[in-house]
């Protein structure tokens, strides 16, 4: 390896927020630290793998309000929502955070304490251009016209508001000379010289809390200051230390430094400057690796909710087996790089890499060795008859090793179908049938021996990336995958012990059309997923649907709304302003994501079904009271309205 080896392994994902649902991109970043985490404990490291959840911010505070939750109750659905995707992926994670946990919370506040101590964090006014409808400051450049938020477009003001600052420009340099002496810190490397040029030029003191929203860490008590809140970054980041137990019950702390961050190259920034700056402030020692990959996106699009173009990797990995969409996740793109998901390239990765490459060779040694040998499979003459070809073939394996903590994945994969290719064309060189019509039984029985022994290679160092499907190949091969086998046949290069082969039935069916419509859809969205899942507790469900009782449906109150105003909503291209006749005292403000589709004109007078307990929100500043119920597809969207008036008030059921 490239490392120095180590006997802890330390891996981590990128804790998601809440306020999304899980798509490809995370589950890209999830299955690349399990793999690594297979192959660390199948090498012998004492491994510690940690995902979780991010939950603080205004972000998520403003989501929940939406669903018209309370945030925490908001936040548990979320984050069990991942952890039920990564349990459905057999993600083999050691722990799994969550950033309210209470342990968390504390050891996040014993850092921040020790950071004050240090002198790394003072308070002092925060000044910048703040867009009171989004709660946001922008900085100069990114104010459209040098005035307006470039979020909602309403006009900004020069606020001030008191925060804490930490020193981040006290670590320039020190960051500076640890990208220099660590050239393998940020990987891929590339990446390193982009943050060092970042860097270079220039940091500014990081504002570390926050005094406009609530749902965040509070400062530690003895600083006395309630009003203020965490940065969300710095609450997030904190979690790689607090998971082991920072700052309360510190038994896990061995694990420390990571041995790999994983993340996505959109949170660079924050990995490779604020953390490592925060770890110094800290006295703590640095990661050995972080690791930034690259986007996924769909037909060259990025994958958004609103274009309807999200890859749900739940619906990927049921239609075409969990395992292979690991693989092609791996063996698509090289790492750091972006990459694009069709359903074409997945179908070819399967139907040529895994079935005819790996499968057919599996099939073939069955067929062969039934064949001439009743199974029996034999390896003791296989180096006098295949000296080559063994050799050429760990040679291979040999190169592999520091692929995989160099994050050359891709090229892991590669180098791995060597030994295939070399096993599958000694089958076409040395044709078993003409040797056993020659008579020579040794160098046939030999030949299965070496393909056997082949296949035993392949599926070790397979493992990390389809674990199930190498167990079976490995079970017809008469071993066990683990360790000793690990030390075995690939460090001591032992061959397999004489076995019978049992029969398995094809791993890779051909695929030939494409198994999911071309958009695979998004999960439902929270809302009513929600509601499913809190009541039904995984009850019954029919083909991956949650059912929901009568009871959770009225859960929903529907009436019929006549629209009594309607307007544009200023600056916005979306946004239309109505007021809404339920029968009640007042008519309702509804503000409605519907302008593309409706002009006021349209919609003065008419009817409209709308969700009538749906906590307040706010849009661009504007109060909402109520949704109108809409359905969408390629041609527009249209509004749901009854086929003939109804009086205003009137139960939808
Ligand atoms: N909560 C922060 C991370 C804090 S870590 C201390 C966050 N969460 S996230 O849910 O928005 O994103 C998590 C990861 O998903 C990031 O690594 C991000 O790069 C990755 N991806 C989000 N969209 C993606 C794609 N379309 N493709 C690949 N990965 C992408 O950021």
């Amino acid at each position: 390896m490239s490392d120095t080896p180590c006997r802890t392994a330390y891996i981590t994902t990128p804790i998601y927020y809440v306020n999304d649902i899980a798509h490809i991109g995370h589950a890209y970043t999830t299955v690349i630290a399990d793999a690594l985490a297979i192959y660390s404990r199948m090498v012998g490291h004492d491994t510690f793998f940690l995902t979780g959840t991010d939950e603080h911010g205004q972000k998520i505070e403003q989501a929940a309000q939406a669903r018209g939750k309370s945030t925490q109750e908001y936040a548990d659905e979320i984050s069990g929502r991942f952890r039920a995707l990564w349990d459905a992926f057999d993600i083999t994670y050691d722990k799994f955070i969550r950033t309210t946990d209470e342990e968390h919370k504390a050891g996040v506040q014993v850092a921040f304490q020790k950071m004050v101590d240090k002198g790394d964090i003072y308070k002092d006014v925060y000044k910048g251009n703040y867009c009171i409808s989004c709660e946001a400051f922008f900085t100069e450049t990114q104010l459209v016209d040098g005035e307006f938020c470039p979020e909602c477009g309403k006009p900004t003001q020069i606020v001030e508001e008191e925060s804490y600052f930490f020193r981040l420009s006290d670590y320039q340099d020190k960051l500076l000379a640890w990208y220099r002496d660590n050239p393998e810190c940020i990987l891929p490397k590339s990446k390193r010289n982009e943050v060092i040029r970042f860097v270079e030029s220039g940091l500014e003191d990081l504002s570390v809390t926050r005094t406009s929203f609530d749902w965040g860490v509070k400062l530690p008590e003895q600083m006395n200051d309630p009003k203020h809140v965490m940065y969300v970054w710095l609450d997030a980041l904190m979690n790689y230390l607090t998971a082991l137990g920072y700052g309360t019950d510190e038994s896990l702390m061995k694990y420390w430094p990571a041995r790999v961050h994983l993340i996505g190259k959109d949170i660079l920034r924050f990995h490779a400057i604020y953390w490592p700056a925060f770890l110094m402030s800290l006295d703590m020692p640095l990661p050995k690796h972080i690791a930034a990959h690259g986007w996924w996106t769909r037909n060259a699009e990025k994958m958004s909710k609103s274009i309807g173009n999200v890859v749900n990797p739940k619906e990927v990995a049921d239609a075409y087996g969990l395992e292979n969409f690991r693989y092609f996740m791996l063996r698509e793109v090289p790492f750091g790089g972006d990459g694009d998901f069709s359903q074409r390239a997945l179908i070819d990765r399967i139907n040529s890499d895994l079935g005819n490459d790996l499968g057919n060779l599996l099939n073939r040694l069955i067929g062969m060795s039934g064949k001439y040998f009743e199974g029996r499979i034999e390896s003791d003459k296989v180096r006098t008859f295949y000296p080559e070809e063994m050799q050429q073939a760990e040679a291979s394996l040999a190169k592999l090793e520091p692929l995989l903590f160099e994050m050359q994945i891709h090229r892991y994969l590669e180098e791995l179908w060597r030994p295939l290719a070399i096993a599958n064309k000694a089958i076409d060189q040395y044709q078993p049938w003409n040797l056993m019509k020659e008579g020579k039984t040794e160098e046939a029985m030999a030949l299965n021996g070496l393909i056997a022994n082949l296949l035993a290679r392949v599926a070790i160092m397979l493992h990390p990336i389809m674990p199930k499907t190498t167990d079976t190949i490995a079970a017809a091969l008469g071993f066990t995958i683990d360790q000793t086998s690990y030390e075995a046949i690939i460090k001591e290069g032992e061959l397999l012990n004489p076995f019978t082969i049992e029969k398995t039935p094809p791993l890779f069916p051909r695929i030939e059309e494409p198994l999911l419509q071309e958009a695979p859809a998004a999960e439902p969205q929270p809302t009513q997923q929600e509601k499913t899942e809190k009541a039904t507790k995984k009850e019954e469900t029919t083909e991956g649907v949650a059912l929901i009782s009568i009871d959770q449906f009225f859960e929903t109150e529907l009436k019929i709304g006549t629209i009594v105003t309607a307007e544009e909503v200023p600056k916005s291209k979306k946004l239309l302003l109505l007021q809404v006749d339920l029968g009640e005292a007042a008519p309702r403000q509804i503000v409605a994501g519907i302008k593309e589709w409706y002009s006021p004109d349209d919609l003065l007078g008419t009817q409209a079904c709308v969700v009538a307990n749906l906590k307040p929100a706010k849009l661009m500043g504007l109060r909402s009271e109520g949704m109108l119920l809409a359905a969408r597809d390629e041609g527009g969207l249209s509004l749901l309205r009854p086929e003939s008036p109804k009086i205003p008030g009137t139960k939808v059921s």
